[in-house]
């Protein structure tokens, strides 16, 4: 009988949502770890200046964060369905429970701002932005580990 580690090796772990060999999650992203850092950001400015201006901004940063956030799972979802060797790592969905909880709390945190952007940041916006930061920290940081680690969605160039 094989190892099981040799047999989860075995399996080709490229990426197949992606450009030209380009993984099209790896792409999308940036944007949700941006924007959801930058909500936190805006509402400390926001505490500091007592200026609208950041709580629209914040409203924004949190809303596209969120829905940009939820496009960036479908292709990292898909990938992970669709390739088996992504598939069979503990790694994989570790990432994608972590991923989850983040794309909850900005939800939320978009979601709880609707109504009056101002009042909504002090002091429930503020701990959810700090809160999806940890989260957007944690996804990132195990997205990272599947690329460097596992060698996830990662291809070998022939030309030179
Ligand atoms: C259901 C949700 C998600 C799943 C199933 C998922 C799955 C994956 C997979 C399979 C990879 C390996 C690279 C690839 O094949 O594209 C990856 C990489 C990565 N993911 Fe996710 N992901 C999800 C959501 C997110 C979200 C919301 C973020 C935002 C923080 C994120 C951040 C990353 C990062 C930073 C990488 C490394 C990309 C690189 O440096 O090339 N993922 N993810």
């Amino acid at each position: 009988m094989k190892e099981p580690v040799a047999e989860i090796l075995e399996h080709d772990v490229s990426s197949t949502v992606a450009v030209a060999g380009h993984p099209i999650h790896a792409m999308l992203v940036v944007f949700p770890i941006a924007l959801v850092l930058g909500t936190l950001a805006c509402d400390v400015f926001y505490w500091w200046s007592a200026d609208p201006f950041w709580a629209r901004v914040a409203l924004w940063a949190a809303g596209s964060g969120f829905w940009l956030g939820l496009l960036a799972a479908l292709a990292g979802l898909a990938e992970l369905l669709l390739v088996r060797g992504i598939r069979i790592r503990v790694a994989s969905w570790s990432h994608a429970v972590a991923a989850m909880m983040l794309l909850s709390i900005a939800g939320l945190n978009w979601g709880w701002r609707l109504h009056d952007a101002e009042a909504a940041i002090l002091p429930v916006g503020l701990a959810l932005s700090a809160l999806g930061s940890f989260f957007v920290a944690l996804a990132g940081w195990h997205g990272g580990k599947l690329v460097f680690d596992h060698g996830i969605g990662t291809m070998v160039s022939t030309s030179d």
